[in-house]
C-alpha cells in the first residue's frame, strides 16, 4: 500500500511507522511526508530515511480548500493510497475527506469521545484529563471522517493515571502507547483485514 504522512510538528509518530516498515512489519511504503510547518523536524525524519518530503506552505494560498488542493495534488503525484495524520494540527476540508474517503487514519492522545475536537489537541489534551482528574486515558487510533476525532474508532489502549503525575509524564505515557497502535492499526490496513460495518470497525484477524 502507497502511504502518505502528515504532519505538523516532531513526527516521532511518523518514525514508529517508518521503524516498522523497515523492520518488515507493514506491507506498505511511504511514499511522502507533507506538513504544513517548514521547520516540522517529522520532515528531517523523511529526509533522513530517504522519503520525499515536502513543505506546502498555507500562505501561499488564498483558502483552506486551495491549500488542501494543493496537499492533495501532492498525494496524487505519488498516487497515495492510504493517509495517515501524525500529529498534523489542521483540519481537513470535506474534500479532501471525499477525495480519500475511509483512507485516512488519525492517531488522537486520548480514549474517544473523552477529550476530543476543537482545540483538544497536544499538551491540552492531557492537561484537561489531569485537571478532571480521570484515572486513565490512552489513545486511539480511527479512520477521519467531516468532523473532528469522530470517525470509527480502529484501535485504542489506556494508560493508569497516578495522582503526581502531570500533564507532561501523562504525554510521554500516552506518546509511548500512540507509537504502539498507530503501526499496528497501519499493519491491519494494509494487510486488509480492516472493515467498516455501519461506522464500526470490525478487525479480521484470522485473515
Ligand atoms: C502528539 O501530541 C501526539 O499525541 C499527537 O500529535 C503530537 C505530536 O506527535 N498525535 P508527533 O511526535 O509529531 O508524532
Amino acid at each position: 500500500v502507497k502511504i502518505g504522512v502528515l504532519v505538523s510538528g516532531s513526527g516521532s509518530n511518523l518514525q514508529s511507522i517508518i521503524d516498522n516498515i523497515e523492520l518488515g512489519k507493514i506491507n506498505g511504503k511511504i511514499e511522502v511526508v507533507i506538513s504544513n510547518r517548514e521547520n516540522a523536524y517529522g520532515l528531517e525524519r523523511a529526509r533522513q530515511h530517504g522519503i520525499d518530503a515536502v513543505f506546502v506552505h498555507s500562505k501561499e494560498f488564498a483558502n483552506i480548500e486551495q491549500f488542501d488542493e494543493a496537499i492533495i495534488r501532492e498525494l496524487k503525484r505519488h498516487n497515495v493510497e492510504l493517509v495517515i495524520l501524525a500529529g498534523y494540527l489542521k483540519i481537513l476540508t470535506s474534500k479532501f475527506i471525499e477525495e480519500y474517503n475511509n483512507k485516512i487514519i488519525n492517531i488522537h492522545p486520548s480514549l474517544i469521545p473523552s477529550f476530543c475536537g476543537k482545540g483538544y489537541y497536544g499538551i491540552k489534551v492531557h492537561e484537561a484529563a489531569i485537571n478532571y482528574g480521570v484515572k486513565i486515558s490512552g489513545a486511539t487510533v480511527h479512520f477521519v471522517d467531516e468532523n473532528a476525532d469522530t470517525g470509527p474508532i480502529i484501535l485504542q489502549e489506556s494508560v493508569n493515571i497516578e495522582y503526581s503525575d502531570s500533564a507532561e509524564i501523562l504525554q510521554k505515557k500516552v506518546l509511548k502507547i500512540e507509537h504502539k497502535i498507530l503501526p499496528q492499526a497501519v499493519q491491519y490496513y494494509c494487510d486488509g483485514k480492516i472493515e467498516i460495518i455501519d461506522r464500526k470497525v470490525k478487525i479480521n484477524m484470522e485473515e
